[in-house]
């Protein structure tokens, strides 16, 4: 069976919505940037590693990259899962787990790359909104997409409503990028992700 870890920086609600879509893959270890972050907790009472790195005892990036990188390779994971992770990482980090790290983002890739995503959705007035798993590429927010769930922005959302709307949505398509993994039908083809014989279920169109 393939192995992941995840790594998260919080709540951790994509870490538990995988965990408890039981995917075919052993989730061999939770690691958080801050001690604090309430996943860890939970992974802990399920029973799973959990870890933290935590990156205010570096003195630089690249020395709390390193420390990251060793506690995930001591795992020997097939597939780092980003989910929340909120830091910026080296371009020498993310190149080390090119093609076999994912993340999630609220927004639907290529809009809204960074922070604050609904909030500016918002602001601009779009009217679908959503979120995206996606291959990590030293471009922040700019790797192969994976999967995408779009929802309506409605009249009289606040971001609140809209970011618990996309969340939804996030703990649906994260855990089925996992699975698709898992059962090795993911593939990088010039840029492009594909999925063999996923038909169009990497757009996924749900009910609010
Ligand atoms: C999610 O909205 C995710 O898309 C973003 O940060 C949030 C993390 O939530 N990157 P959680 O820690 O998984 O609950």
């Amino acid at each position: 069976m393939k192995s992941i870890v995840i790594v998260i920086s919080g709540r951790g609600s994509n870490m538990r919505a995988i965990v408890e879509a039981e995917p075919p893959v052993r989730v061999a270890a939770v690691i958080s940037n801050d001690p604090g972050a309430a996943g860890l907790e939970y992974a802990r009472a399920r029973g799973i590693f959990a870890q933290t790195v935590n990156h205010r005892e570096f003195a630089s990036r690249e020395a709390f990259d390193a420390s990251l990188a060793a506690a995930i390779d001591a795992h020997a994971p097939d597939l780092v899962l980003l989910a929340g992770f909120m830091r910026i990482l080296t371009d020498g980090f993310v190149q080390r787990y090119e093609g076999r790290m994912l993340n999630i983002h609220p927004s639907l890739l290529p809009s809204f790359t960074g922070l604050h995503t609904h909030r500016r959705a918002l602001e601009l007035g779009v009217k679908i909104h959503g979120c995206t798993v996606h291959y990590v590429t030293p471009r922040l927010d700019h790797g192969p997409i994976v999967i995408q769930a779009a929802v309506p922005v409605l009249p009289g959302d606040t971001e609140e409503i809209l970011a618990a709307r996309v969340l939804r949505q996030e703990h649906r398509i994260y855990p089925q990028a996992v699975r698709w993994f898992a059962e090795g039908r993911l593939a990088l083809e010039n840029g492009i992700v594909r999925v063999a014989g996923a038909g169009a279920s990497q757009s996924a169109f749900p009910d609010r």
